[in-house]
């Protein structure tokens, strides 16, 4: 692991006491429902944190997740045990992911590719692992299109990383491109801050040019 993940991965521990209490102020529950009731089949999240998604899956999915932060991973098993839901829960970095190519049906992470020091990199394995008929599915939060919006954004980004690890203002659609994946399907949650964005690994002739 590099020092910058090493970095971001200590900053997760830290804050992993008072995650819960965070997210309550940040990520309405309707938002996690609306993304998560998407996964079909054999499911991969990716930066699962403390398990806030847990309660929103599908019961027929079968579910495997993994952050890079033993605090938070170690929080995201004690509530799968307590709500009695099977999930295989490992410390892992989405940068370098341990599973074969074309393994799962669904990839999903919400509010992930903020802090994960080189999405694009992240973005790619999650592509990599997805299958080539799955999705990957993403709720996350991004840069603000709006000049005056995105500018403050920008100015208050180094506080932000420094407090939580935690980056707001990411360009977070054009890694999703970079990373070679077709989306879909996008859809503004919150203004044009917090996106659904469904994606298939599979790329179009078009995205193959442009690399
Ligand atoms: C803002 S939290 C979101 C947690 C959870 N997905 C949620 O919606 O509540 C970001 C999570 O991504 C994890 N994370 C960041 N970079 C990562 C990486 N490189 N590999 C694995 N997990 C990572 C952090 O440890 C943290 O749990």
């Amino acid at each position: 692991m590099d020092s910058k993940t090493e970095q971001i991965q200590k900053r997760y521990d830290r804050i992993s006491v008072i995650y819960d209490q965070l997210d309550r102020m940040m990520v309405p529950h309707w938002m996690r429902e609306k993304t998560v009731t998407l996964a079909r089949g054999s499911v991969l999240e990716v930066g699962i944190g403390t398990g806030v998604n847990l309660p929103f899956y599908p019961q027929d999915c079968t579910l495997t997740g993994i952050d890079f932060s033993p605090k938070m991973i170690q929080k995201a098993r004690a509530r799968a045990q307590k709500m009695n839901i099977e999930a295989d829960l490992r410390q892992m970095d989405v940068q370098q992911l341990d599973f074969h190519n074309n393994l799962f049906d669904t990839v999903l992470a919400t509010c992930v590719f903020c802090s994960v020091p080189d999405p694009v990199q992240g973005l790619r394995e999650i592509s990599r692992v997805c299958k080539a008929d799955g999705q990957v599915v993403l709720l996350e939060h991004m840069r603000s299109e709006n000049p005056l919006l995105g500018f403050f954004m920008d100015i208050l980004n180094p506080l932000a990383v420094w407090i939580i690890g935690n980056n707001i203002n990411r360009r977070t659609i054009e890694n999703v491109e970079k990373a070679g994946l077709n989306i879909i399907r996008l859809e503004n949650l919150k203004a044009d801050i917090y996106k659904l964005i469904v994606a298939s690994p599979i790329q179009t002739a078009q995205a193959v040019s442009q690399q």
